[in-house]
């Protein structure tokens, strides 16, 4: 039930708020699908360091935020110390009592390779009739910064990375949200281009906030010209007047246990 992030998932927490608060920031229109009534109890999956949960506890819910990284537990404990947070893993989580929903923003993704897990778990730890709302990364999601991290390591002569995310199309993941046991009540696939005010140094700050741990066996010397590469060729994609956009895609759904 409890374990330490794979490297994946190894979070810088202190840089996560202030360079990368956009995250939580893009959050808010999926508080408003879940619609947190006073008094619901409410799980916030991969909650990070508990924007989003603090953001549903002040509608009135009680909420318990779980995340995966002991590092973001830390501090989402440290911002809020009223409210509650565990380290626990979105695939084998469970809960002493049925919650009404669970919530999940930016998360999903990241809990990649075992889609079915994760939704399995979330079922255990509903009601029947609680809700399952959340926002992932959806099919094409950053395919130009992947595409750029990929060709960049292969000129450097290193095996191109294995990348950890999963990011469905809106079929697959509905056909698993229904044979994992949920009605699909609302699902949505879309491009959100997203500027990355807090990268002055573009695509290769988003490497290393997003896919830090890609550059742990990369030799030190080449990491330098490895981002520098990394840049020129997400540029034409990228890079605007007013700054770099992520080239985002995300997939959101609104699910209840059947
Ligand atoms: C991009 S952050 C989003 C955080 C927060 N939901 C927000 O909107 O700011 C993704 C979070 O998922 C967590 N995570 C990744 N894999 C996980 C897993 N298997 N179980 C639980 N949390 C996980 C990470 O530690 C990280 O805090």
């Amino acid at each position: 039930m409890r374990y330490d992030a794979p490297s994946p998932t190894r979070w810088n927490a202190r840089s996560y708020d202030s360079s990368f608060g956009y995250v939580s920031a893009h959050g808010a229109p999926l508080v408003e699908l879940l619609d947190p009534q006073p008094g619901e109890r409410i799980v916030d999956l991969g909650c990070g360091t508990g924007v989003l949960t603090a953001e549903i506890t002040s509608r009135g819910a009680r909420v318990l935020g779980i995340d995966g990284s002991s590092a973001m537990i830390e501090k989402a404990l440290a911002q809020y110390p009223g409210l509650d947070f565990i380290v626990g893993d979105g695939r084998d989580f469970t809960v002493a009592q049925p919650y009404d929903a669970v919530f999940s923003n930016a998360a999903l993704h990241w809990m990649g390779r075992e889609p079915d897990a994760v939704i399995s778990s979330v079922r255990e730890a509903l009601t029947p009739g609680g809700r399952f709302v959340a926002e992932m990364g959806g099919a094409g999601n950053c395919a130009a910064l992947t595409a750029a991290l990929s060709t960049a390591w292969r000129e450097h002569g290193l095996r191109e990375p294995d990348l950890p995310w999963y990011f469905p199309t809106p079929a697959e993941y509905a056909t698993r949200l229904e044979k994992g046991g949920f009605v699909v009540r609302l699902l949505e696939y879309f491009d959100r281009p997203t500027p990355l005010d807090e990268c002055p140094n573009g695509a290769a700050d988003w490497v290393r906030m997003f896919a830090g741990s890609l550059l742990q066996g990369v030799p030190a010397d080449l990491v330098e010209s490895l981002l520098r590469r990394v840049n020129e060729l997400a540029a034409p994609a990228l890079r605007r007047e007013t700054g770099w956009m992520a080239d985002y895609v995300r997939l959101r759904f609104a699910a209840v246990r059947r």
